[in-house]
C-alpha cells in the first residue's frame, strides 16, 4: 500500500464532508425561513445539487476510503461493522436526498402544496441525519487515517 495515499484520502475526505456540512448549512437556513423569505433561484439551485454532493461524497467513501480502511483493518470487525451500517446510511440518505430535493423544487414553484411546516420538518430529519453521520467518521475514520502516518 502507497504511503502517500492516506493524506490524499485525508484532504479529499475533507473536501467531500466540508461540501456536506455547507449543504446542511444551507437547508438549515431555508428550515429556519421557512415560509417567508425564501430565495426561489437559490432554493432551485439547492434542489439540484442536494442529490449529486451526497452522491459524490458516498461514493468516494465507498468506492476509495472504506475499501481502503478495510484493507488496513481487516480483523476490525468494529470497523467493519460500522462501514456496512455507514454504507446502509448512504442508501438512506440518497433516497431522503430524492424526497427533499423534490419537496424543495415543488415548494419554490407552486408545482405541488408541500406545508411549510412538512417542508422544514423533512429538511431538519435530513441535515440532522448527515451531521452525525459525518460527526461519526470524523470520529471513527478519520483518526485511522492519520494514525497510520505516525
Ligand atoms: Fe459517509
Amino acid at each position: 500500500m502507497s504511503s502517500y495515499a492516506e493524506p490524499e484520502l485525508i484532504t479529499l475526505i475533507n473536501r467531500h464532508h466540508s461540501n456536506l456540512y455547507s449543504l446542511c448549512e444551507s437547508l438549515e437556513n431555508i428550515a429556519n425561513n421557512l415560509p417567508r423569505s425564501v430565495n426561489k433561484q437559490a432554493c432551485l439551485a439547492l434542489s439540484r445539487s442536494i442529490f449529486p454532493i451526497i452522491y459524490e461524497a458516498h461514493e468516494f467513501e465507498e468506492t476509495k476510503l472504506f475499501p481502503y480502511l478495510l484493507k488496513s483493518n481487516e480483523q476490525n470487525k468494529a470497523l467493519i461493522n460500522s462501514l456496512s451500517r455507514l454504507k446502509f446510511e448512504h442508501y438512506e440518505d440518497e433516497t431522503f436526498a430524492q424526497e427533499i430535493s423534490e419537496a424543495l423544487h415543488e415548494f419554490v414553484t407552486g408545482e405541488n402544496t408541500v406545508l411549510a411546516e412538512k417542508l422544514s420538518y423533512m429538511l431538519r430529519g435530513f441535515f440532522e441525519g448527515v451531521r452525525r453521520h459525518l460527526a461519526f467518521e470524523n470520529e471513527h475514520l478519520l483518526p485511522l487515517l492519520k494514525n497510520e502516518n505516525i
